[in-house]
């Protein structure tokens, strides 16, 4: 008898706690779900961005990569890869050109390296590019020489060319080692009449800044 009430009351009890006890797993669940979406993010993140001060705009090439789809990325200037091998997964060919071999640059079946000056990359190109990075040697002169030798194989309209260290945040980065003069050429770009059909937005810093270029003699490439 006393047990029989016992088992009522511990009935009674569950039914009245159950829909507190569902809220309340309801929230823990929706918790872990947050927990587990801001770690995916991190995880993300740290793949991609072992060395935050090198690579302050890997996350926008490779989003603009994956939103963009384009065909044919060249790099100018790969190093270490930090941002060429991010773009890797995402594009059907990736170009890699640098004085010095790149050891850190996987074969895979859609990557080309070119251990050579961009200059002679330039002689050696015929193809059309979609996405031009240069990050090469960062010298006026040798930023504006890479941009008139390889713009040219840029799409019109479609095509994008990003320029590194054209806006570092301080004096000490104006060191040949670092981002030189890189900025001079970007605003040559930007005020020179022989450049009119290029439109330039330059992103100040956060560290070197970069410059996004597009050749449109009109708005719409596809008009
Ligand atoms: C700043 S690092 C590139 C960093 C790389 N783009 C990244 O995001 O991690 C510059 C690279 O340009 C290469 N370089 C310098 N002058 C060059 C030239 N004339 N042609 C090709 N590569 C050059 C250097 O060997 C160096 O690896």
């Amino acid at each position: 008898m006393v047990r029989r009430s016992i088992v009522r009351l511990v009935d009674a009890l569950m039914i009245w706690s159950m829909p507190v006890v569902l809220r309340n797993l309801n929230r823990v669940v929706q918790i872990q779900a947050g927990h587990t979406a801001c770690l995916k993010q991190g995880f993300r993140l740290l793949k991609y961005d072992p060395n935050p001060g090198l690579t302050e705009f890997r996350e926008i090439l490779v989003e603009l990569t994956r939103l963009l789809k384009p065909s044919v990325y060249v790099e100018v200037g790969v190093s270490a890869g930090y941002v060429f091998n991010a773009i890797v997964p995402f594009v059907p060919q990736a170009v890699a050109v640098d004085i010095n071999p790149m050891p850190l640059i996987p074969d895979r079946p859609n990557v080309k390296k070119y251990v050579m000056p961009s200059e002679e990359f330039a002689q050696k190109w015929s193809g059309e590019i979609d996405f031009l990075f240069i990050d090469a040697d960062h010298r006026k002169e040798m930023v504006l020489k890479d941009f008139d030798l390889l713009a040219p194989f840029v799409k019109e309209g479609q095509g994008l060319i990003f320029l590194h260290d054209t806006h570092p945040v301080s004096p000490d980065l104006l060191s040949d080692d670092r981002c030189s003069n890189a900025w001079e050429a970007a605003w040559e770009i930007r005020t020179h009449s022989r450049y009119k059909d290029f439109e330039i937005v330059t992103i100040p810093g956060p560290r070197a800044g970069l410059s996004i270029l597009r050749k449109a003699t009109k708005q719409l490439a596809w008009m």
